[in-house]
């Protein structure tokens, strides 16, 4: 008998569950950070303290996905996370359908290079690694590279986050690592890149019309595509052999509530003054 047939298992049960727990946490439901900054109201300030903190789980996110890619519990998983650690890395995705296959020496914007296909064959590019993406979106705000991406610029809500992410995203028990790659999933195509998107819009067109958006812009096309194919991993996940349900839902959980805590400390800065 195979472990999905195996009695007491019911994948139709486990799903309910598991899209319970990203549906309704309250990171995704009521983002208190997120619906505020959509509205557009963002000081400087405001915009700088959001811009280290991002850039600091930016960074720190290429660490948990190394994690995640040498505790891979099989090839496919194992590649599956390479195509996401070197995408972060600059390697330009090459299209898999002959017709976009377009540019040979790809460029590095994120307004112009795909979202979609497979770094097997891409190019490096110093250029397009994202958190070069993001150093660009700094810079007319006055950040340089010293000033980002490091474990010293962190707030405690931030390093908490950093943490949970290495521990659970980055785990080697492959149903904590797998509940928290499907709970960080979940989170990022449930539209805050959109709401982000949204306010930096609006503080560009007022006060700072250099600001280029393609960090964000990219990520949230990305997160459009990755929605679509959660429910079919969900079941390949569910029949690996050893899968266990409730560190699965653990580790979602818990990611979750490291997101809410990065983001309920922004929160909290914006209303108290903290500024990076
Ligand atoms: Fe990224």
């Amino acid at each position: 008998m195979d472990a999905a047939s195996a009695p007491g298992r019911d994948f139709a049960a486990f799903q309910a569950r598991a899209d319970d727990v990203v549906r309704h946490h309250p990171v995704v439901v009521a983002n208190p950070y997120t619906t505020w900054f959509a509205k557009g109201e963002a000081t400087r300030d405001d915009v700088r303290h959001l811009t280290v903190q991002f850039s600091v789980f930016s960074h720190l996110f290429i660490e948990a996905q190394l994690r995640k890619v040498i505790n891979a519990p099989d090839l496919d998983t194992y590649r599956a996370g390479k195509e996401i650690l070197l995408n972060e890395l600059g390697v330009v995705f090459r299209p898999l359908h002959a017709e976009a296959a377009k540019p040979l020496e790809p460029g590095t914007d994120p307004e112009i290079v795909g979202a979609e296909g497979t770094v097997d064959g891409g190019t490096f590019r110093f250029g397009a690694a994202h958190f070069e993406w993001l150093l660009k979106f700094a810079e007319p705000l006055g950040l340089r590279f010293e000033d980002l991406g490091t474990r010293r610029h962190a707030t405690s809500s931030t390093d908490f986050f950093c943490d949970e992410l290495l521990r659970l995203y980055g785990s080697a028990d492959a149903s904590t690592g797998e509940g928290a790659s499907f709970a960080v999933e979940h989170w990022a195509a449930a539209g805050f890149w959109k709401e982000l998107i949204q306010g930096l819009r609006a503080f560009k067109e007022r006060e700072c019309p250099d600001l280029p958006l393609g960090f964000w812009t990219f990520h949230d096309q990305l997160e459009d595509q990755h929605a679509a194919h959660t429910e079919e991993e969900l079941r390949e996940v569910y029949d690996t052999p050893g899968f266990d349900e409730e560190r699965f839902l653990r580790g979602a959980t818990q990611m979750l509530d490291g997101v809410y805590a990065f983001w309920r400390g922004l929160d909290e800065d914006r209303q108290t003054g903290r500024v990076s």
